[in-house]
């Protein structure tokens, strides 16, 4: 059920301009696609896409479930990003940047041009980067990590961006699992006020195992680095020396674009693969009905480029529009929680869009700061990456928006590529805290898992997209069997298998969609998705470690926290001081981000007979709920009530 009955219907003034302005245009494109499916893809494809070669085919599914789109058209990212722009907004700022200390920096469309095709061609010609080859992207928030990905873009080669805050090794691992040959990262970067480094990790990371032969360095904090022989170089030395032309690679439309590692309920991470034409399509198009961003506007995401967030809506959909989009090297609650206010006020920001997790740290940390700053020019607001309560829902709407602003709770993940299920400004009534309707041209359904029938209204099942769309993933890397398993292989729609997202969901008495959560065992951290399995594979390193089983549990701030339950072969002495061992394992192994909040030592874990650890028993205790399970099949049930003791105490 949504959890109001409440409606807010979209600002008058906004729906005048907006580019669906109806529930009546939203059906007419719905009916559109559902009647001619192929239609409203390829006349979208062609309208949008600036092709070097048009597409001959619409949609390709012979070889289900890897399906292809566009084929036979020819296009490169980099160009329809930039270069398309070039006479029409060559002098509009493409990105607006503005460090941890307040300075801006505005580089137009000419100027990323520039930018971009001189680091193209550094990568080609002292890198020998070349169509196909993997490069891992280690980068803070600066502008050149958008150049670095429209580089590799416009070369062909596949850029695999590791977020600033894993570990050595789990950059090492995504190193190896990409057999990258070069990696560009940067000394560091300014966070709070003060210097912090990146360049340290990837030393620790590479190894003989790493398949890296050069590593290209930005120079940002300038402070003291090692420099390796022969693998090192500084990008700030080289850059100026080469020309600032560097012709587009021609790529396929299935050619791919870059990889992005994400955790799964099992293994470790899975480089998740999107390729050319359908991603940039979606990028662009979403951009366009969800944030209805108009040529003067300034939007702002704040995600960090290392999620699919900062991809989609930092570099590729903003630019492939022609928007002007900004990005951020520090935190919004610096210097003080009225940060991001402050920004929207000083660059007449239109749209913003976050994570609940920020919006409860805004809330809580400052409640009326808001007020403080003229919020004037804000017109839609938006939160990805968890559900948000509607509390935060109520603030941000109130407060942040003026009552005047429409959210758009946008639900997707790193293998859809862009929003799937979101309101549209113009259009969609909304409710707090619910992301209402699949967007045109996506069928999205909620299924129950047994029957494979969509469920009624008021009633809960998977969330599923039942046919394939231009953005959807096309692989698992290197693992084609681990693609099919991880995402149609649990739920068939009319006995043929359909994209299951992983994430629980229902529609409420009008038929609104409402994001109940994962119903697997990935963990949604501050917005950022955890794998139970990555995290018990990390505290399984430890010598003393016997068992471990590792799940989510509410909180306030961060949406769930990590809880560890942990049988030990030999008891400690000093529990405090192996629960901080135990995650000094986890800040080398994964990183900060998969910190456990809770760790608690037990004397055995429920198991069936055969052996199957009964986690929801284990989230159940977590969360502080009674025990519902029947716990009689169990090898030893009164652990449970020894786990509950120890829990509780
Ligand atoms: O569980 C859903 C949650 O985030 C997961 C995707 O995580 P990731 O691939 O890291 O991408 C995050 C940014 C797109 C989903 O499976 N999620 C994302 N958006 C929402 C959401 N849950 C509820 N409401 C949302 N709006």
């Amino acid at each position: 059920m949504s959890n109001t009955k409440q409606t807010f219907q979209p600002n008058v003034e906004f729906q005048k301009t907006a580019r669906i302005k109806s529930m009546d245009e939203y059906y007419a494109l719905t009916k559109k696609a559902e009647d001619d499916y192929e239609g409203f893809w390829g006349d979208y494809a062609k309208e949008k896409i600036t092709w070097k070669k048009p597409f001959d085919t619409v949609l390709n599914e012979s070889n289900a479930p890897f399906y292809s789109w566009f084929e036979g058209g020819k296009l490169n990212v980099s160009e329809q990003c930039i270069d398309r722009h070039l006479d029409t907004r060559g002098s509009k700022t493409a990105i607006l940047f503005e460090g941890d200390n307040g300075n801006k920096l505005e580089i137009s469309y000419k100027d990323l041009h520039t930018n971009v095709n001189k680091f193209a061609n550094l990568l080609k010609n002292f890198y020998g980067v070349k169509k196909g080859d993997r490069v891992v992207i280690y980068m803070p928030m600066i502008p050149e990590a958008a150049y670095a990905m429209l580089a590799c873009a416009r070369l062909g080669a596949i850029h695999s961006i590791v977020f600033g805050g894993f570990s050595a090794e789990a950059l090492k691992d995504r190193i190896i699992d990409a057999q990258a040959k070069v990696v560009i990262t940067a000394d560091g970067a300014f966070r709070k006020g003060k210097a912090y480094m990146l360049k340290p990790v990837v030393d620790d990371a590479l190894s003989s195992e790493t398949p890296v032969e050069k590593v290209c360095v930005i120079q940002r904090n300038n402070e003291e680095v090692t420099w390796k022989e022969g693998r090192d170089y500084s990008y700030n030395e080289m850059i100026n020396s080469e020309s600032a032309i560097c012709e587009a690679e021609t790529m396929d439309s299935e050619d791919p674009l870059f990889l992005l590692y994400t955790s799964g309920s099992t293994g470790s991470p899975k480089g998740v693969q999107h390729n050319t034409a359908g991603y940039i399509l979606w990028a662009q198009m979403t951009m366009e009905w969800v944030f209805d961003v108009k040529e003067d506007d300034v939007f702002w995401c704040t995600a960090d480029v290392g999620w699919i967030t900062g991809h989609t809506y930092i570099v590729y959909g903003p630019l492939a529009m022609g928007a002007t989009t900004v990005m951020f090297e520090g935190v919004p609650t610096y210097p003080d929680a009225g940060r991001a206010w402050q920004m929207v006020e000083k660059h007449k920001i239109t749209q913003f869009y976050t994570a609940p997790t920020a919006i409860r740290v805004l809330h809580k940390m400052g409640e009326n700061e808001p007020s403080k700053y003229d919020l004037s020019s804000l017109k839609v607001l938006g939160t990805v990456g968890e559900p948000i309560d509607p509390p935060a829902w109520k603030w941000y709407y109130e407060e942040v928006g003026n009552s005047n602003c429409a959210i758009v709770d946008t639900y997707w993940q790193t293998e859809t590529g862009g929003h799937i299920v979101s309101p549209l400004p113009g259009a969609t009534p909304i409710k707090p805290a619910c992301a209402t309707f699949p967007l045109p041209g996506i069928i999205g359904e909620i299924l129950d898992p047994e029957t494979g029938k969509k469920v009624a209204n008021g009633e809960s099942g998977y969330m599923c997209i039942t046919k394939p769309w231009p953005s959807m993933i096309r692989g698992v890397w290197g693992d084609p069997e681990r693609f099919k398993k991880s995402y149609f292989g649990d739920v068939k729609k009319d006995g043929k298998p359909v994209y299951f997202t992983g994430d629980g969901a229902n529609y409420d008495e009008d038929g609104y969609i409402t994001i109940t959560g994962r119903t697997d065992d990935v963990i949604n951290v501050s917005g950022h998705r955890m794998g139970t399995a990555e995290v018990e594979a990390a505290l399984a390193k430890d010598d003393n470690v016997a068992e471990v089983a590792v799940c989510g549990r509410p909180h306030d701030i961060k949406g769930e926290s990590i809880f560890a339950y942990i049988t030990l072969k030999t008891p400690c002495e000093d529990e405090a001081a192996k629960i901080k061992e135990l995650n000094n394992i986890i800040k080398k192994e994964i990183g900060n981000i998969a910190l456990c909040d809770n760790i608690v030592f037990v004397p055995g874990l429920p198991k069936t007979r055969s052996g199957k650890i009964m986690r929801r028993i284990l989230r159940s205790i977590a969360k502080g709920e009674a025990i519902t399970q029947d716990t009689s099949t169990l090898e030893d049930p009164t652990v449970v009530q020894q786990i509950e003791a120890i829990v509780k105490s």
